[in-house]
């Protein structure tokens, strides 16, 4: 397992250092030149490999973190610390679905308190913890960007809107049970974490365009000004920001 110490150091466990099967290594060095070739800075491509780590293995593993470092030119040191700084990297296996229920302000006070220790005791997990059948890792979320549909859980980075204790089990649920679910908004099935992870790499599964994006509650503030025929004041020229100009330094640099 990897872990953390009390000074939040990251541990990698030897398991998770194990080398890859030749031919996923084969597969992941020729995904791996698609991602790097679309960033004029090679080390730009470490975010979306860290993913790509994550489609295969299921987590960041140790022979993760060692790939991207040999492909982008860069101490496992500096990989290990992207990894660690961003909560959708995940630093040890991590469920088939990962359910995040808000509980930030507005989706705390509307229910989301209420759901997180409904679903946390049926599941039996915590934050960050996962299922033994490692099917659900459940995750506290801080704003899920939805918050006119508090309260708000996400599946997999799905929105579930306006909650409740009951539906969110039902959720967790039917995920367990490898039951298809459509998410309220998006895609119309929520994917493994694995699949949601190679999505994240850049490579698309054709669910882009699936299900309504904004829904009614986000657009009625849009509605409300087209009705009233309000429009945003133009900028006086004097505060209007400048085009933006392609930073010299990042021509034709090779990593
Ligand atoms: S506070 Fe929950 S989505 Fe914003």
């Amino acid at each position: 397992m990897t872990g953390h110490d009390a000074s939040g150091h990251l541990h990698v466990s030897a398991e998770s250092k194990a080398p890859y099967a030749a031919d996923v290594l084969a597969q992941l060095r020729i995904d791996a030149a698609a991602v790097v070739a679309r960033y004029p800075v090679k080390r730009s491509a470490l975010l979306p490999l860290l993913h790509l780590v994550q489609s295969v293995d299921g987590y960041v593993t140790g022979r993760g973190i060692e790939f991207c470092a040999e492909v982008l030119d860069l101490t496992t040191a500096e990989v290990s610390g992207v990894a660690t700084f961003y909560t959708q990297y995940k630093r040890h296996p991590n469920g088939d679905y990962t359910i995040g229920v808000c509980t930030n302000t507005l989706c705390a006070i509307m229910g989301g308190d209420a759901i997180w220790d409904a679903v946390s005791e049926h599941l039996g997990v915590g934050h960050d913890e996962t299922t033994a059948d490692g099917k659900i890792t459940l995750e506290r979320v801080e704003c899920n960007a939805a918050c006119d549909y508090a309260p708000v859980v996400m599946a997999n980075w799905e929105f579930f809107d306006n909650q409740t204790p009951e539906s969110t089990i039902r959720l967790a649920d039917d995920l367990r049970a490898g039951k298809d679910v459509r998410p309220t908004r998006g895609a119309d099935k929520v994917c493994t974490f694995k699949e949601v992870s190679r999505v994240l790499a850049g490579f698309h599964d054709g669910r882009a365009d699936e299900g309504p994006a904004a829904g009614p509650a986000s657009l009625l503030g849009l509605k409300i000004a087209q009705e009233r025929g309000w429009i945003a004041p133009v900028a006086p020229a004097s505060v209007a920001p400048a085009p933006a100009a392609e930073p010299a330094a990042t021509k034709g640099a090779s990593k």
